[in-house]
């Protein structure tokens, strides 16, 4: 903090590593690519350190993809998720050769079949279907309902297929489903997976081939005392279910959510006869999770002797906003200016980060063996308004 100052996002590489590998071994030789989703998590010294031992990234939009090449990714290992994507978007993972675009509706392919028209060439796509299964966790990060705006009825993706198939500009590749975030049991995940397989048997009896079937993200990581989803245990059953088929993942959370703390500062203490409310420097603009899903982020002192008050505090920011709260009846042992670490940061958490406020957006430090290294620069007052500019009359 004496080098950065506060609040910081703080990334361990070696955690980064260690998780996509745990991915990525987990299939042997089976054919595979682990495709870290890029909104988890995208500065780009993350996607260069995950570049370079050999990940794919699942992007959602134009300037994810151009993250990741400027990170020194491979278009080539990137695919396309997304409900909207523009014709500028698909014009350009066209250009640069991702491999794979995942359609979310038939307006969709449309869209991404006049733009492969236009350039002369023939567009790789996987249709999202939506599976219809409960991933059990938080409403707004569960995808796999009919309710929910994603991917394609499944029963209605045999018909787009058939289409995209007869195109002369589209290229079918694989199928792709993602239920949801945070899932803490591999229930659904089977479910689902069985749902596509009987698709993609379907699809075959077509004579539609499916190459490569993309399983999305969603393992969920350890936030407070959940139990988590064993990745050896989940790949062995995904292998015993999928033939030889070509298998994509899309995690982020589990690559990079404790592999991040948020560090924050104690500026005030504040007790009145019912609560205790430790004022700190961070923000619901800086990690929103807290605000947006009630969730839950352990914290603790980053010097582990800190003695001060004792008591249950409330960690709230300086937003003008009641739902500005990090974390809620926390017994801590508090002293004004003690720095604090918000664990399990890592992911959605600079990426969720505003302005709001105008409070420029934080730095961001990667630990690297025993070095630290500023991946992004603290923004300045002036970087807020910068682009702005008054009406001259
Ligand atoms: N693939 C697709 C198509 C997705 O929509 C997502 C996440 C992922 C992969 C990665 O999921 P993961 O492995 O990270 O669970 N802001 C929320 C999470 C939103 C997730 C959105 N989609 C949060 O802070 O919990």
């Amino acid at each position: 903090m004496a080098n950065y100052g506060s609040p910081l996002y703080v990334y361990s590489r070696s955690d980064i590593e260690s998780n996509w590998r745990e991915f990525d071994e987990a299939f042997g030789d089976h054919p595979h690519l682990v495709c870290y989703a890029v909104k988890a998590n995208s500065n780009i010294a993350v996607l260069n350190v995950l570049a370079k031992i050999g990940a794919g990234f699942d992007i959602v939009s134009v300037g994810e993809l151009e993250r990741v090449l400027a990170a020194g990714g491979q278009a080539s290992n990137c695919v396309f998720s997304g409900v909207a994507k523009t014709q500028d978007e698909i014009k350009r993972g066209l250009e640069v050769g991702i491999r794979c675009f995942n359609v979310e509706s038939s307006a969709e392919m449309s869209r991404i079949e006049q733009v492969a028209q236009a350039m002369n060439t023939q567009a790789p796509i996987s249709i999202r279907v939506n599976p219809n299964v409960d991933a059990k966790t938080h409403p707004y990060i569960s995808t796999g309902l009919k309710e929910n705006k994603f991917g394609v009825d499944i029963d209605d993706a045999l018909a787009l297929y058939e289409q995209a198939h007869n195109s002369k500009y589209i290229n079918v590749q694989g199928l792709d489903c993602h239920i949801g975030s945070q899932l803490t049991e591999l229930s659904p995940f089977i479910d689902a997976l069985d749902k596509v397989l009987e698709l993609i048997t379907q699809l075959n009896d077509r004579g539609i081939e499916i190459s490569h079937l993309d399983l999305g993200g969603g393992v969920g990581i350890r936030y407070d005392d959940e139990t988590t989803i064993d990745i050896a245990k989940y790949v062995d059953a995904i292998l015993d279910k999928v033939g030889d088929l070509d298998i994509i993942l899309e995690p982020g959370r589990a690559i990079v959510g404790n592999a991040g703390v948020f560090v924050t500062k104690v500026e005030f203490l504040k007790q009145n006869s019912d609560k205790s409310f430790a004022i700190i420097d961070g923000a619901m603009n800086d990690l929103l999770r807290p605000a947006f899903y009630n969730a839950y982020h352990q914290v603790l002192p980053v010097n582990e002797n800190a003695k001060g008050t004792e008591a249950s505090w409330d960690l709230v920011g300086p937003i003008c906003e009641t739902g500005d709260f990090l974390a809620k009846d926390r017994q801590l042992s508090l002293s004004e200016g003690d720095y604090l670490a918000l664990m399990s940061a890592g992911a959605y958490g600079f990426t969720m980060s505003s302005n709001y406020n105008s409070r420029p957006r934080v730095a961001e430090v990667m630990v690297s063996d025993k070095a630290h290294h500023l991946i992004r620069q603290r923004e300045t007052i002036q970087d807020l308004f910068n682009t702005e500019s008054v009406i001259n009359d």
